[in-house]
């Protein structure tokens, strides 16, 4: 039984990546940024999914692209990482409005540890504090649960992770009370789309949770089976083969329609997937646009 509303139409482009394909005019960066832009009732709106690291390239493809930054309705992070926030502020201030929506977990402003090569938080920056992102005109809206942001859009909130081969953690860690201990991520959110008469599509930041345990929730939480697109980093750089095996096999058997993954998904995944699921399977790359 459905669960979520219905959009008219939707189209998804990548603003930023870590690539930007051959002879491309888009400037690339270690980070994502995909823009959604849904048609409900007749009108237009647009949910950006992540700022990249800086906003500058992000700016810079827009331009290009024609969009202007004013235009964007809303804004949801997938997780608290630099390569995903750090354009936060800048955005906003090249927004320039006030109360703009951004959507994140609750844990989403913690500092979050690497030791790799020294002690360093990948975490939200100072520069984009809560303090500074609501001085920029943002409004937090943090959330752990799903919520329904507008009628055939959805973002998951946390995602339970049922599936074994989709080890938790990626080997960063979080100081509380004095105390160190691994940090799984569990901020990490992606959004789920349904457009009338087609099936769910899911975007992903990083993927931390796990995309075969993002899917299986988006599904659950969606009331759909059938999943039309998966688009972003699946963050398996470091990932075994056998995991890299595993994933690709699921998605097969889940019968994906279309898998666009880049940034943090690694070569190795990238080349297994492009192998087991033929030409439904795109390298991610800024500039790339799907209908859905
Ligand atoms: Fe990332
Ligand atoms: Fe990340």
């Amino acid at each position: 039984m459905a669960k979520i509303g219905e959009l008219d139409s939707a189209k998804v482009t990548v603003l930023l990546d870590d690539y930007a394909g051959y002879e491309s005019r888009f400037l690339a960066q270690h980070g994502i940024s995909i823009l959604l832009e849904a048609v409900y009732e007749g009108k237009q709106y647009r949910i950006l999914l992540d700022v990249g690291q800086s906003a500058y390239p992000i700016l810079h493809n827009m331009e290009l692209m024609g969009i202007s930054p004013s235009s964007i309705d809303a804004i949801v992070l997938s997780h608290c990482h630099y390569d995903h926030t750090g354009g936060l502020v800048e955005f906003l201030k090249a927004a320039g409005k006030r109360d703009f929506p951004i959507v994140a977990h609750p844990d989403i402003f913690r500092e979050n540890y690497a030791f790799r090569p020294i002690i360093q938080n990948i975490g939200v920056s100072q520069d984009n504090s809560r303090e500074a992102v609501e001085e920029a005109g943002g409004r937090m809206c943090l959330v752990w649960e799903p919520l329904e942001i507008m009628p055939g859009v959805m973002v998951t909130g946390e995602v339970p992770r049922r599936r074994d081969f989709e080890k938790p953690g990626i080997g960063t860690w979080n100081v509380k009370d004095g105390k160190v201990a691994p940090d799984e991520i569990v901020d990490d959110i992606s959004i789920v789309v349904k457009v009338k008469d087609k099936g769910i599509s899911v975007l992903t930041g990083c993927s931390h949770a796990g995309i075969i345990n993002i899917i299986d929730w988006a599904k659950e939480i969606s009331g759909h089976d059938r999943v039309d697109l998966v688009i972003g980093g699946f963050h398996l750089i470091r990932a075994s083969a056998q995991r890299i095996e595993k994933t690709a096999q699921a998605l097969l058997e889940l019968g994906v329609k279309k898998v666009v993954a880049g940034h943090c998904t690694g070569l190795s995944a990238q080349a297994e997937m492009a192998r087991v699921l033929g030409d439904k399977f795109v390298q991610l790359g800024a500039g790339i646009s799907v209908e859905l």
